[in-house]
């Protein structure tokens, strides 16, 4: 599993947020470090739009899982902030994916909004493609404003 990420970082060039992210889903249950990780199954990455998002339910819990124009993929919570509002609507633009209801975007890497109205940020979680289908962890929310301090206001 390592080579794959490996591998795949190297060509994409993945940023810092999802490097982590990476090596949070090398954690295995009963590692000593206490990391655990608990990806499931969200969709086929070919049912994914070359640049866009759908909208899945994981444990009920509504997430967005989006490509980007970089051909990452992203899973971030699909309820926008500001309001009840899917996110998985929404253009996929310059990493970010926008609430169409009042244009805040927010960031597939932090999960914070660019922009007004929305202020608070939406999770994000680790994402891992096999085989074919993309794995998401709805469970382990990544900590990207401690990894990203600087990002944070
Ligand atoms: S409902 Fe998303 S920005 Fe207002």
């Amino acid at each position: 599993m390592r080579g794959f990420f490996n591998d795949l970082v190297q060509q994409i060039g993945v940023p810092d947020v999802q490097e982590q992210a990476m090596l949070a889903i090398e954690d295995e249950p009963g590692d000593d470090d206490g990391g655990h990780v608990s990806l499931e199954p969200a969709v086929l990455l070919s049912d994914l739009p070359a640049v866009g998002a759908v909208r899945v339910d994981l444990d009920g819990l509504p997430v967005a899982v989006v490509r980007d124009e970089q051909g990452q993929v992203h899973a971030i919570d699909d309820t926008c902030s500001h309001a009840e509002v899917s996110l998985a609507e929404g253009e996929v633009e310059d990493c970010t994916i926008e609430c169409w209801l009042h244009g805040s975007r927010f960031d597939l890497r932090t999960g914070k909004p660019t922009g007004l109205p929305a202020t608070r940020p939406v999770a994000v979680y680790p994402v891992e493609v096999v085989d074919g289908t993309v794995m998401v962890d709805v469970r382990a929310p990544i900590d990207t404003f401690s990894q990203n301090p600087s990002k944070e206001h």
